[in-house]
Parts: structure tokens; C-alpha cells; sequence
């Protein structure tokens, strides 16, 4: 396994995932993580990622002592190098001007990191991607420079003993061509770890953990629907088969037939035991008269525990043996990173999942997730036999429809929105764009717009169509269906929605405009 430490860069995710794509396990520690457990964890490598800090300034972030002394390969990305050149006695400088973008490395000498891998055909040299101010301007002693560009005279620079590479430049983004090939070459050969973080070894993993961890126990999982949980369901049921119990909610504000979705692949499919609940009365008698959307969340997420609460209670009244309950809690909700030190406790999923369950219930958790990232949940579900349409479902809010109506949520306008919303993602799916779209779904706005229906004037409700791209969606840009696309959609709409006389669609991108409406 790699250990990865974080100095606080975007991307240290993203180098992560690499490793892991590659098979090798690995995890994300912030770079001042407890020293002792740096050096107990038995990495076969060391990764130190790019950091937004200068180490030209007084307090800067280092790499702990145990690092050097763990006898292994280290690569020093960005930040990473810098530190190392810092730290082991070379030098770095401030510029004046950051460097973003494109770059062609030349590589000098002969260095095992880059043998053969070039985008050149006349000389050694590699197509990078830069993001920097700060660089290497004199190596520490005991290292070559083996790579320098026509701004930066480090590029490169490797103590070809000990195993210690910096490298300016981000391999773990895709425009570095060789950035995979490199990353590969750094954990496959250099540090020599197998290829093993495969699908069907993590869910074999998991299934001995999590049946040594449960014992001869009950276990209790609130299923929503979603990707995590349905994986958690789906994993648990394999380790402990009848021993659990899924209660499922329906809230009434799901997709259009996503509840008997649910239990037809769950139950029916799978053999899962689930318990479902219909919910739906309960859930549009509590949102009657409220218009705010934070009120609306919190309604409905409290709704949620209530109700789940109630169903575990007799169960647990019941069968006396339910000691556990399962979450769908994913690596990215427990990373420890750089930036925040509260990474660490076990997180409770703020929206929809289990909010909370009263004190005197005293479940344990058990997350067989909490190690992977959304990525590899997806690919274990399919190992799993979730179907892939379900596994690579676009993400859906815990509020549900709750927030794609405007306003006041009533059953006729769920409804409504749940066709149209139906409509919009069935046509997606036909003109082979749900996939290249990252998230799309339908809003109700009720406002009465005017339309004509035979000789008359007919005053009908307005859907807004949205569909985004993005990659974290923290950002995102609009997507450009074609109008031939969009003139079908809304003319199914309209024509199958007797109560919707006019479609639009959102051209707004993130930010300043969320991905929802509300
Ligand atoms: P926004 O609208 O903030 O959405 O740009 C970003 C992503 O978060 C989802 N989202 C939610 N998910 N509970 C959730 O579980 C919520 O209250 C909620 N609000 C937004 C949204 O669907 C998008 O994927």
C-alpha cells in the first residue's frame, strides 16, 4: 500500500484514485498526521502531494522526519518536491508569476522513473501540465536534476539511491499524458506493490471484515435508493444474508416509480429484506403551507429519522438482536484533509441518510464503504450484481422532489414533476446522452402560463428542464443538448402533461446559479 500525504492540494483526491485505479490500495493523511502512525502504517511508498503554501516563508508545511527514515520510495509532487528540496538541503524560489498550464519537460540522463515513457519521437521529452509558483532552484546534495523545462531549470530531480523523485509538474491529471503511465511506473516497480485492489478482492476483503466485525449480530440499514446504500445492501447481504434488514422510506417525493424500483431489484432480485415504508401522507401533510426551501429540507431529513426510528424500534423491540447499524459512509466523507482536522470522527451523512437514532438504541456502525471512493462503489456494486443502470444513476438530493418544486410542495404537483422529470431522462437515455450529462432532471414552477388548447386559452403550469456538466460539482457548466433534443422533449411533455402548457430550459451555469433550483 501507498500512503499519500496531503499538504492541502485540489487534486490530492485525484491522485489517489490513480493509485487506485492502478490496484494498489492507499490512503489521504494530512501531512502533520501523528508521526508514529506514519511510520507504523508500512507504506511501500510515499507520496507527498502539491500544496497551496510557499516554503520560502516562515512555518511551512514539512514532511515529517519518519517520512525519510521509512526507508521506502518517496514522490514529491509540486508542494511534495518543493519540501523535499527544502527540506534536505537544497533551495526554492518565490516567482513573481504563476506557471498554469502546458509544459514540455526534457528529460536528461538516465532515471528509471521515465525510462522510455516520451511524447517525442526526435528527444526525450514529456507533455506536462504545470501549476505552480514556487520552484526547485537547487537540488539537495545527493540529487540529479533529470528534467528541466524552458522555465524552470528543476523539473525533475532524483536521488536514484534512495528512491526519491520530485517532480514539478502534476502526473495525476490526464493532460500529462504520461501521468498514469508514470504513477505506475513509481508503484508497480519502484516500490513494488501488486496489483491487487481489484473489485472482486475489495468485496471479498470487506465480506471477512465485516462478518468479523458483526459476529452472529443483527443489522439494521436505511436504504434510500441511492448508490451507497443500495452497495451497502447489496455487500452486507452477501457477508450476512438474512441478518439484515433494510428499512426503506418512501417519501412520496422519489422519482417517478423509483419506490417500486427499489424493491423489485433489492427485494425481488437480490433477496435483500427489506421493509418499506409509504410515507407519502405523512410527508406532503407535514409540507402543507411551507414555502422556504431550508424549512423544507429540514422537515423533510427530520421526517426521515422519525420515521426510521420508529421502524428500527420494532424491530429491535422485536428481535432483540439488532446491534448494528450500517451506513453508506464513502472515503471522500472521511478523508482527513490538510484544511480540516475533523475528517477523522465517523461522520453521520447529513442529508437523508440516518440522521440520528435515539441514544437508548445504542447501535455500532458499520460502514463497509468508508475506504472507497464513489468510483469504486460503483464498480463493486456491478461485481455485485446491481444493475448498472441503478449503479451509474445521476446523484439525486436527499430532499428529493422536495426541492425541485418551487415553493409549496403538494402530491398533485409530485406528481406532475415526477412525469415530466421521467420523460426528460427516458428521452436522455434513448438519444445516448444521460451518461455524458452528470446530473438532469426536471423542476415544477408553479407559476400558470398561458397556452392554447383547441380554440381556447388554457393557463397550465411551467417545467424547467436542467442538465449539467461537471466533474466535482462544485462547479458546472450547462449542458448543450441539441435543440432537436430539447423541441422532443418538451413536446412529449406538454403533449403527455395535460396540466403543463409550456418547457424551459436552464442555461445558467455554477456559479453563480446552483445545480438545483432551490
Ligand atoms: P447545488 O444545488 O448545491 O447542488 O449546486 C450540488 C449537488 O448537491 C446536490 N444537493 C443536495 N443533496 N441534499 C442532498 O443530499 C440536499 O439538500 C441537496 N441540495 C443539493 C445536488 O443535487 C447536486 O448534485
Amino acid at each position: 500500500k501507498i500512503l499519500i500525504l496531503d499538504f492541502g492540494a485540489q487534486y490530492t483526491q485525484l491522485i489517489a484514485r490513480r493509485v487506485r485505479e492502478l490496484g494498489v490500495y492507499c490512503e489521504i493523511w494530512a501531512w502533520d498526521h501523528d508521526p508514529a502512525e506514519i511510520a507504523a502504517f508500512g507504506a511501500k511508498g510515499i507520496i507527498l502531494s502539491g500544496g497551496p503554501e510557499s516554503t520560502t516563508l516562515p512555518g511551512a508545511p514539512k514532511a515529517p522526519q519518519q517520512v525519510f527514515d521509512a526507508g521506502v520510495p518517496i514522490l514529491g509532487i509540486c508542494y511534495g518536491m518543493q519540501t523535499l528540496a527544502a527540506q534536505l538541503g537544497g533551495a526554492t524560489e518565490a516567482a513573481d508569476q504563476r506557471e498554469f498550464g502546458h509544459a514540455t519537460v526534457d528529460i536528461a540522463g538516465s532515471s528509471r522513473l521515465f525510462a522510455g515513457l516520451t511524447d517525442h519521437t526526435d528527444a526525450h521529452r514529456l507533455d506536462v501540465w504545470m501549476s505552480h509558483g514556487d520552484h526547485v532552484s537547487r537540488t539537495p546534495p545527493d540529487f540529479v536534476v533529470t528534467g528541466s523545462t524552458d522555465r524552470i531549470p528543476v523539473a525533475v530531480m532524483e536521488n536514484q539511491t534512495r528512491r526519491w523523485y520530485g517532480v514539478q509538474f502534476h502526473p495525476e491529471v490526464t493532460h500529462t499524458k504520461q501521468g498514469g503511465a508514470l504513477l505506475k511506473r513509481f508503484i508497480t516497480e519502484i516500490c513494488g506493490c501488486a496489483t491487487l485492489w481489484t473489485p472482486a478482492n475489495i468485496i471479498d476483503d470487506q465480506i471477512a471484515r465485516v462478518r468479523e466485525q458483526v459476529g452472529d449480530d443483527h443489522v439494521l440499514l436505511g436504504l434510500s435508493g441511492g448508490v451507497d446504500s443500495s452497495v451497502v445492501a447489496a455487500l452486507l447481504h452477501k457477508a450476512i444474508g438474512d441478518r439484515l434488514t433494510c428499512v426503506f422510506v418512501d417519501t412520496g417525493l422519489l422519482r417517478w416509480q423509483e419506490g417500486d424500483q427499489v424493491m423489485a431489484t433489492m427485494a425481488e432480485h437480490m433477496g435483500v429484506k427489506v421493509i418499506r415504508v409509504n410515507a407519502a401522507d405523512r410527508y406532503f401533510k407535514a409540507l402543507a403551507g411551507v414555502a422556504d426551501p431550508e424549512a423544507k429540507r429540514k422537515i423533510i431529513g427530520g421526517l426521515f429519522v422519525e420515521i426510521f426510528d420508529e421502524e428500527s424500534e420494532k424491530l429491535i423491540v422485536a428481535g432483540g438482536k439488532v446491534k448494528w447499524l450500517a451506513q453508506g459512509t464513502i472515503y471522500p466523507d472521511v478523508i482527513e484533509s490538510a484544511g480540516s482536522k475533523t475528517g477523522k470522527a465517523h461522520v453521520i451523512k447529513s442529508h437523508h441518510n440516518v440522521g440520528g437514532l435515539p441514544a437508548h438504541m445504542k447501535l455500532k456502525l458499520v460502514e463497509p464503504l468508508r475506504e472507497l471512493f464513489k468510483d469504486e462503489v460503483r464498480r463493486i456494486g456491478v461485481e455485485l450484481g446491481l444493475p448498472r443502470e441503478m449503479v451509474y444513476r445521476h446523484p439525486f438530493p436527499g430532499p428529493g422532489l422536495g426541492v425541485r418544486i418551487l415553493g409549496e410542495v403538494k402530491r398533485e404537483y409530485a406528481e406532475l414533476l415526477a412525469q415530466a422529470d421521467a420523460i426528460f431522462i427516458d428521452e436522455l437515455r434513448k438519444a445516448d446522452l444521460y451518461d455524458q450529462t452528470s446530473q438532469a432532471f426536471a423542476v415544477f414552477l408553479p407559476v400558470k402560463s398561458v397556452g392554447v388548447v383547441g380554440d381556447a386559452r388554457a393557463y397550465e403550469w411551467v417545467i424547467a428542464l436542467r442538465a449539467v456538466e461537471t466533474i466535482d460539482f462544485m462547479t458546472a457548466h450547462w449542458a448543450h443538448l441539441p435543440y432537436e433534443f430539447l423541441g422532443k422533449v418538451s413536446n412529449r411533455i406538454i403533449n403527455e402533461l395535460r396540466c403543463v402548457s409550456r418547457v424551459v430550459y436552464d442555461i445558467s451555469g455554477k456559479p453563480p446559479a446552483t445545480i438545483e433550483w432551490e
